[in-house]
């Protein structure tokens, strides 16, 4: 194409992320502000948020508190270097986040997104046998249909072919679980009955390849990405005892499910699973400065730090790891999910959800619906070769009418933010629901 015949428009420069640029530059769909449980396009029409953004405004938007914490501390410490330097912000934002993960999990890793809170805990798994004298333990097992982000060891475990094809052989000394998506547990309300089995592949993994020479297994609590996957019961009880038994490092994935959005603070909370390093990123500071982090327990702190040679412990970070605005966001919004015990008021909300969500069961090519928290998926049969165009079209279609809604393949997935009232959720789903009976052919 003759460059100079094309005629630049101000949407030119931007390479979009995990977006269809053409398709999208041809028509934008832009929002330009947000308060509450709502965005707002450049021309003032508002859209009911039924994503939380992309899973992370858990607290509703334009938070006041939250603001003045980042204009405060912007004013006062812009940035600060965490490496051989610390500034008493991260030491507090670590220390009240200690204070809500897991019992036992409470050394936090600072990052500045989900995908680096992954590649975080592969290292320091890695880095954990290595210290004990198990250097050979280096194979990292994840999940198909697992999504960890998008850098190369999130991405190696991760179980999306889609997000990996493009990238030649990623990460050796990987392996993946069977997924948990069952037909047997087709619009199962929260936790499916049939599938713990599935744990057991741990065991096939260890046939496979030797116990001894596995480090991890990582997996989300519930599946987002493809399409909200709930666990089974029994099965995350299951992997837990098998990583035990073979010595096995555990990891979840609670870059979504953390901070409230499953109706407890983490996952781990609601199924009473304790993982050995439990991510997280989005909610932690409701997405207003971007910021991941790494929680991992004592035991592996203290043989990681406090067993080693005099000097650096563990050669990983980032220069923007622990940064000011990042703090102040992340303790203004645990100060946020307190004083409103938001986790309490999504629990007390759930029942309304999901029946709202199930309602859609018989509107046409519906396959599927799961939920977990506050999240719903809602499977919808995909058109004769042409994968993702109805959900494509649905999602559009919501959007026209004033309802955000995100779709993976022909899956709708939705997670609003927490604070989410009975008025929102109606119209979340009627919109989906006439949006679905539209695109019926
Ligand atoms: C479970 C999980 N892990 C990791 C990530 C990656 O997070 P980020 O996009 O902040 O890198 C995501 C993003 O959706 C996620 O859902």
């Amino acid at each position: 194409m003759d460059m100079s015949q094309a005629t630049p428009n101000d949407l030119d420069a931007l390479w979009m992320p995990f977006t269809a640029n053409r398709a999208f530059k041809q028509a934008p769909r832009l929002l330009a502000r947000a308060e509450g449980m709502s965005y707002f396009t450049p021309e003032g029409r508002e859209v009911l948020d039924g994503t939380a953004g992309l899973w992370c405004v858990n607290a509703g938007h334009g938070r006041r508190q939250i603001v003045e914490a980042i204009q405060k501390t912007a004013a006062s410490l812009d940035f600060a270097p965490g490496f051989q330097m610390g500034h008493p912000l991260m030491f507090q934002a670590a220390s009240r986040l200690a204070q809500i993960t897991p019992a036992g999990l409470d050394r936090i890793f600072f990052t500045n997104s989900g995908s680096e809170s992954a590649d975080t805990a592969l290292k320091i798994a890695l880095a954990y046998h290595r210290s004990r004298g198990q250097a050979q333990r280096i194979k990292l097992i994840g999940r198909e249909r697992g999504y960890h982000g998008i850098n190369f060891g999130g991405l190696s475990v991760g179980g999306i072919g889609a997000n990996k094809k493009q990238f030649g052989p990623l990460l050796g000394n990987v392996d993946h679980l069977p997924h948990t998506h069952m037909q047997s547990n087709l619009f199962t309300r929260g936790q499916p009955e049939h599938g713990f089995e599935l744990a057991d592949a741990v065991e096939d993994m260890v046939q496979l390849h030797g116990a001894d020479t596995i480090a991890a297994v990582i997996v989300e609590p519930v599946a987002g990405s493809t399409g909200i996957l709930v666990p089974p019961k029994g099965y995350l009880e299951r992997l837990r005892a098998l990583c035990d038994k073979h010595g096995i490092l555990l990891i979840f994935d609670e870059v979504i499910t953390g901070f409230g959005r499953m109706g407890a603070n983490f996952a781990a909370d609601l199924y009473n699973v304790t993982p050995d390093i439990l991510t997280m990123a989005k909610g932690l500071t409701n997405a207003a400065v971007p910021m991941g982090a790494v929680a991992v327990s004592n035991e592996i702190y203290t043989q990681v730090v406090e067993n080693a040679a005099p000097g650096i412990e563990l050669f990983h970070g980032y220069t923007y790891s622990g940064h000011p605005l990042a703090c102040a966001a992340a303790i203004a919004t645990m100060d946020i999910h307190r004083d409103e015990a938001l986790p309490a008021r999504a629990k007390a909300i759930e029942p309304e959800w999901q029946e709202a969500v199930h309602s859609l069961r018989d509107r046409p090519n519906v396959m599927d619906i799961r939920n977990a928290g506050l999240i719903a998926g809602i499977e919808l049969r995909p058109r004769n070769g042409k994968p993702a165009d109805r959900a494509g079209r649905i999602m559009q279609r919501c959007f026209d009418a004033g309802v955000l809604i995100r779709t993976t393949g022909d899956i709708v997935a939705l997670s609003p933010p927490l604070i989410i009232e009975s008025s929102h959720i109606d119209r979340i789903v009627t919109t989906l629901g006439e949006a679905i009976a539209a695109e019926a052919a």
